[in-house]
């Protein structure tokens, strides 16, 4: 029989979900539908249902995107250390009526760093900008990986303090940081801009003495283009910016794996997904 999976967000017509894991499916000749399915807003509890619906019709698991990965986190039977530490979750698997949870964000972006982009992070400097959701689901992957130093900056001082404690308590180096004392950090290797500001065009007040021209400046939003993080850095001489097409890839190939027991190359699709930086 077919088995069923879906992506699930509102809005949802952007998604790249169906053609990556239509893409891995054929290649790894799986038996599967993977389809897009728009989540309710509202009620609040409207979200939990229409994934228990999925789940009564047969479906065997949900990729979870915007803005229900909180939700997802609460609903969750299992949750992963990954999922734990993020505070929300990207991918559900369904297993003898039971939700198993994970979040393969930060990995996917690890993976993009380390195998695609040819950038170890083991005993390099490490800058990462914001800590929301989007950086909390990075933090135990990167600080797995062994970086020399991560630095944790935020407008929020604070919240970048609890984020930085919270992988603290793991033995890793990282401490937290205003922007405006980045200006005596020195250089880093890699500077992952994960804030929301590119969603609205903004630059998020890093100044540009932390890049430098061998490093990697790395954009998580994904089909922006030269945002203005990216524009800052290759005017600063890096060559090496990357936006976040690999890591969307990358998140995909987990889920598919954890899913299906087989992993998929990605090189492929993360090609034909590629948008310019121009
Ligand atoms: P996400 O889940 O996408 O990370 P979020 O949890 O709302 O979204 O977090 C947004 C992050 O982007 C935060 O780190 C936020 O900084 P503050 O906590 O100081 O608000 C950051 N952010 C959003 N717009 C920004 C901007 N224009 N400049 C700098 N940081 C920005």
């Amino acid at each position: 029989m077919t088995d069923s999976y879906a992506v699930i967000g509102n809005p949802i017509g952007h998604t790249k979900s169906p053609l990556i894991h239509g893409r891995f499916a054929s290649e790894c000749a799986q038996d599967m539908r993977y389809t897009a399915i728009e989540g309710p807003l509202e009620p609040e509890d409207a979200f939990a249902g229409a994934v228990r619906e999925f789940m009564a019709e047969g479906g065997r698991g949900l990729n979870v995107t915007a803005p229900f990965k909180l939700r997802a986190f609460a609903m969750a039977d299992e949750l992963s250390d990954r999922a734990r530490m993020a505070g929300a979750v990207n991918a559900l698997k369904f297993e003898d009526g039971r939700i198993l949870a994970d979040n393969f964000d930060g990995i996917g972006l690890l993976r993009d760093i380390e195998s695609n982009l040819d950038r170890p992070l083991a005993g390099r400097r490490v800058l990462m900008l914001g800590a929301g959701g989007a950086a909390r689901g990075a933090l135990l992957p990167f600080v797995e990986a062994g970086p020399k130093e991560l630095v944790v900056a935020n407008r929020s001082v604070d919240k970048a303090r609890s984020l930085a404690g919270q992988a603290m308590n793991r033995g890793a180096l990282v401490r937290a940081s205003s922007y405006a004392d980045l200006a005596h950090e020195g250089l880093f290797d890699v500077v992952v801009n994960a804030t929301s500001a590119s969603l609205t065009g903004a630059l998020p007040p890093v100044p540009a003495t932390v890049f430098q021209a061998e490093g990697l400046a790395y954009e998580l939003a994904y089909g922006k283009g030269l945002t203005p993080f990216l524009r800052l850095a290759g005017d600063a001489g890096l060559r090496q910016l990357a936006d976040g097409v690999g890591m969307l890839v990358e998140q995909a190939a987990e889920a598919f794996e954890w899913w299906r027991g087989v992993r998929p190359s990605t090189r492929a699709v993360i090609e034909q997904l590629t948008v310019p930086l121009e």
